[in-house]
């Protein structure tokens, strides 16, 4: 197929794309080269950030490190622009994407108002890994929203993600720089893993700190409602607004309950292979594991398994991954993305993981592994 008959059928896709179905599907162009450029993390140069601004400015993608994981910028003001990520990503149209700001005078110019709950936010968590929703003014594309009336915007703390907006000297639209579907990118060799051949620049600043994508947080309603579990936990958001609760569709795994945000209905951070969580007492869990794996590799099929630090020996010689000690989510957080993505490489076809205690940072880790699981979770 020649470009100009894939651009024609983009354009007659777009016109009849139905609910959950990606704007665009995107095909490698062979003349894009994505350039990688280092950066220091902590004090990026400035050339550097300048040249990345100007392709944010010239209309074009730029994905850059945040304190959460990797995103996929562009303009946030520039429906065009903003556009090519739904393409680059296959990302379903009526999904809507995150603003990333410099200051609070940057969000105040995209929102009607800011309610008293979410200065007392602000105040605490920006710049940090909370996305709050407003209500939006007309300047948002609806693009951005895909229609709805609410805006979601962060403050990013990274330097590099501040740097480029504040030289870009617009709102930058992110989502995570994975392909749709896929683990969100914590290191910038996942993101070119992804987007090569899709951007013009990946600014690799190391690896991500968090590894989980912010906290989304609804305060348009009648009570603070967390719509996506992040690297805020429900009792840092109580510890302020002592009423919040998270989403019930978002935590109660019934499937009839519908999302409030729309990311949370799809399917994400799933690797090729099929996935099982397994919950119980330690030892059971282990016994479980096991027999699992004895029953797929009698079957044929490679076996990945994904181990707190206390039971990873118990695991040999199986492919193992260790994701930290069961006392320290903030390791298991960090890590996450970066094993599943691994065991892909491996080409596992069956990954067996170790559910984790789903309080504080415990629920946003929870909350990733069961949809990359597809909700498959085994008690014992
Ligand atoms: O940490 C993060 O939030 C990263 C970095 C790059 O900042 N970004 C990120 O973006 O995770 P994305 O697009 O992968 O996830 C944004 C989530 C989606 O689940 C989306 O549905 C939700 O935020 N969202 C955005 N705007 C919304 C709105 N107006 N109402 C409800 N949910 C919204
Ligand atoms: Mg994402």
């Amino acid at each position: 197929m020649t470009r100009s008959q894939l651009l024609t059928r983009q354009k007659d896709y777009s016109r009849s794309a139905k609910e959950g179905e990606p704007l665009f599907f995107f095909e490698k162009d062979d003349d894009m080269k994505t350039k990688v450029i280092a950066v220091d993390e902590i004090k990026p140069d400035k050339l550097v950030m300048k040249e990345a601004a100007d392709i944010i400015k010239s209309g074009n993608l730029v994905s850059f490190p945040t304190e959460t994981v990797y995103g996929l910028g562009a303009d946030g003001l520039n429906e065009k622009a903003v556009k090519k990520i739904f393409e680059a990503k296959g990302r379903p149209q009526d999904n809507p994407l995150i603003l990333h700001v410099d200051s609070v005078e940057m969000a105040e110019q995209l929102v009607l108002e800011v309610p008293p709950a979410a200065k007392l936010c602000i105040d605490k968590f920006w710049p940090g890994p909370l996305t709050i929703l407003f209500r939006r003014r007309e300047i948002v594309p609806d693009i951005i929203t895909a229609g709805l009336d609410t805006v979601a915007i962060r403050m990013p703390s990274h330097p590099v993600a501040i740097s480029l907006i504040r030289h870009s000297g617009t709102p930058i639209a992110a989502p995570s720089a994975n392909t749709s579907g896929k683990p969100s990118p914590t290191k910038a060799e996942h993101v070119f893993e992804d987007m090569n051949g899709k951007i013009p620049l990946i600014l690799d600043g190391g690896e991500t700190g968090v590894g989980l994508e912010s906290t989304v947080l609804d305060l348009t309603g009648q009570v603070p409602m967390i719509l996506r579990p992040g690297g805020i936990t429900l009792e840092d958001i109580r510890s302020i607004l002592p009423d919040a609760i998270v989403d019930p569709a978002v935590i109660s795994g019934d499937e009839k309950l519908k999302p409030k945000s729309p990311g949370q209905k799809y399917r994400h951070y799933a690797p090729k292979a099929t996935m099982i969580l397994v919950q119980g007492r330690p030892e059971k869990v282990v016994e479980e594991i096991k027999r699992l794996a004895a029953i797929a590799e009698i079957d044929g099929q490679k076996v990945g398994i994904m181990s707190s630090s206390e039971n990873v020996l118990k695991y040999l010689p199986k492919v193992v991954r260790d994701m930290g000690s069961v006392d320290d989510a903030k390791e298991i957080a960090h890590r996450l993305f970066d094993i599943i993505r691994e065991l892909d490489r491996e080409n596992t076809d069956l990954i067996l993981c170790e559910a984790v205690d789903d309080s504080g940072l415990g629920m946003a880790i929870m909350n990733r592994l069961l949809k990359a699981a597809g909700g498959k979770l085994v008690r014992v």
